[in-house]
């Protein structure tokens, strides 16, 4: 992993980071606690989660749908500066069945909600900084993903809503929207067809790495981005610039 900045940009910060265990969430993590912040990941399969040599994580396993589960996390910290919810997923076209539907909605949007508004207290003690994770989704519509671009256009609009609530508290509350990112949930597409249209589109010839993600989410964490606040940034090598 690559350091854009000083080793100690986070020095007596604590950052949370549900979906911790994997993908953008833990290279966040990992990036935080490179960078000197305190970190605790939670998600699944903590257990399992390999973290990469000198950097230190509390690793717990916790499902963000578990309202007891996440009220207890909160408990068991001291204070809090940074909380990134990255924890997702989709269930593909199976979302167009209310079940389904409900399942991904859970987890994308009211466990994410849930976690923010546990947190609020303990943030506004100090103030922090608040990063979504939106999507490419938040932007179109998926007609094979229904539940997961219902709960990322709803992202955008709950990180401008509590942006705008939070500021009082100076808490900033920004969004991330990555495009094609390599972590195990791209990983699920194996439609070689659709992969090479989704390359095509992109500027740059290339799916983004969780690391690209993470920077970005640094710099949202960070004081350089002091007067940033309601903002959703998009990472994805210019697929939102073309029209095809
Ligand atoms: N990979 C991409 O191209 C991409 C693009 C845009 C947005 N995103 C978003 O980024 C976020 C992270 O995705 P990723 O690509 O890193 O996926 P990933 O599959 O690598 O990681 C998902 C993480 O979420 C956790 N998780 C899932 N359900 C959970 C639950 N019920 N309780 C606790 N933890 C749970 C998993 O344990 C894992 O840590 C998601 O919100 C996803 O929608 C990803």
């Amino acid at each position: 992993m690559t350091t854009m900045f000083m080793s100690n940009l986070f020095e007596g910060k604590v950052a949370l980071v549900s979906g911790g265990t994997s993908g953008i969430g833990q290279a966040t993590a990992e990036y935080l606690a490179r960078h000197g912040a305190r970190v605790v990941a939670i998600g699944l399969g903590a257990d399992t989660t390999v973290v990469a040599d000198g950097v230190q994580l509390d690793l717990r396993e916790v499902n963000v749908t578990d309202d007891e589960s996440l009220k207890s996390v909160i408990q068991s910290l001291d204070r809090l500066d940074i909380l990134v919810p990255a924890a997702g997923g989709t269930l593909g076209e199976k979302e167009m069945e209310w079940e389904a539907f409900n399942q991904v909605l859970s987890v994308q949007l009211n466990a994410v909600y849930r976690l923010i508004s546990l947190a609020y207290p303990l943030m506004a003690k100090q103030g922090g900084s608040i990063i979504n994770i939106a999507s490419m989704f938040s932007y179109f519509g998926g007609g094979k993903l229904v539940a997961y671009s219902a709960a990322k256009g709803a992202i955008v609009q709950i990180t401008k809503s509590l942006a705008e609530a939070y500021a009082p508290d100076n808490i900033r509350v920004n969004a991330v929207a990555p495009g094609w990112i390599t972590t195990p949930l791209l990983a699920k597409i194996d439609d070689q067809p659709r992969i090479d249209r989704l390359l095509s589109r992109t500027p740059m010839k290339r799916f983004g790495s969780a690391e690209e993600v993470a920077k970005v989410i640094a710099f949202l964490a960070s004081d350089a981005a002091s007067f940033v606040n309601g903002a959703v940034l998009p990472v994805d090598g210019g697929y939102l610039t073309t029209a095809i």
